[in-house]
Parts: structure tokens; C-alpha cells; sequence
């Protein structure tokens, strides 16, 4: 499954639900992230204290730990500001959610993968991507190296 475009993050156990439960009852009072993204793309929200504590002790460098919330398509784009992050879906937002990777013109999809929840996986974010398949809340907890790289 290893490509330049995603893989496995061996190492992270998954998250224990106590960790994030809160989250599952009521997405709308998460508190905003103040990360520097294109807010047109997706939400992002501040984790709980536990939950970054839990997440920083399976990395030797710092990290940001945040949610990320999807509630529609997201079209091609790189992420700002990153070129690496680590996901884990909560929630995957549907059946048929697609996360597909693209060349630099747009006009091929170089790879694609539905992925699973529950699961950490490094995705390389400065290749363009987009995701597609969406149909209700798609929630993950999103991390990343700070400072960026
Ligand atoms: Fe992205």
C-alpha cells in the first residue's frame, strides 16, 4: 500500500473513544482552530488538553493536534502551510468517501483510497488532493509537525 501519496502510521494505537466522545454529541460548539488554513476548504477546532497530550507522547517532535471537519466535496488544492500530516477519521462521512491525489495540471488522478476510520495515516498534503463521496459530517483528528515542515 506504501506510495509517495499516503501510508500507514505504524506506532499510534487508536485514539480511546473517552478521548474525543465529547466531540460525536455536538460538532458545533468545538472551539475554531487558529491555524492558518484556507478556511473555504474545511473547518478545523482545538482538541481537548488529554487529547494532544495523547497524541504528543507517540511523536519525538512537537505537533499540532487538531479536528477537522468536512461536510461537503472538497476541491483540488494543496494544503496550506503543510506538506505531511497525520489523519485519523472518526467518522468517515459516508460509504464511498474518496481521497484522491492528482497530477499538477489536473488532469489525472495519480492515486485514490478510501480510508478507513480508526486508523492513522501519513498523507502527503502538497501534492494537489481533493476528496469526494461526502454526505454528512467526515471528522478526523488531524496532526501535524510544529514548527511546520
Ligand atoms: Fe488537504
Amino acid at each position: 500500500m506504501a506510495n509517495q501519496y499516503f501510508k500507514f502510521k505504524y506506532g499510534v494505537p487508536p485514539v480511546p473513544e473517552r478521548l474525543y466522545h465529547l466531540l460525536l454529541y455536538d460538532v458545533g460548539k468545538l472551539e475554531e482552530s487558529d491555524w492558518q488554513r484556507d478556511k473555504t476548504i474545511y473547518s478545523t477546532y482545538r482538541v481537548q488538553e488529554e487529547l494532544q497530550t495523547w497524541v504528543q507522547s507517540y511523536f519525538d517532535f512537537p505537533v499540532i493536534v487538531n479536528y477537522q471537519v468536512i461536510e461537503e466535496q472538497v476541491h483540488i488544492h494543496r494544503d496550506v502551510d503543510r506538506m505531511l500530516c497525520w489523519n485519523y477519521l472518526i467518522k468517515t462521512g459516508g460509504p464511498k468517501v474518496t481521497t484522491r491525489w492528482w497530477n499538477d495540471d489536473e488532469t489525472e488522478i495519480v492515486q485514490s483510497v478510501e480510508f478507513r476510520p480508526h486508523c492513522w495515516y501519513e498523507l502527503n498534503v502538497k501534492q494537489k488532493h481533493d476528496v469526494v463521496g461526502v454526505e454528512g459530517h467526515r471528522i478526523a483528528i488531524t496532526v501535524w509537525q510544529d514548527p511546520v515542515v
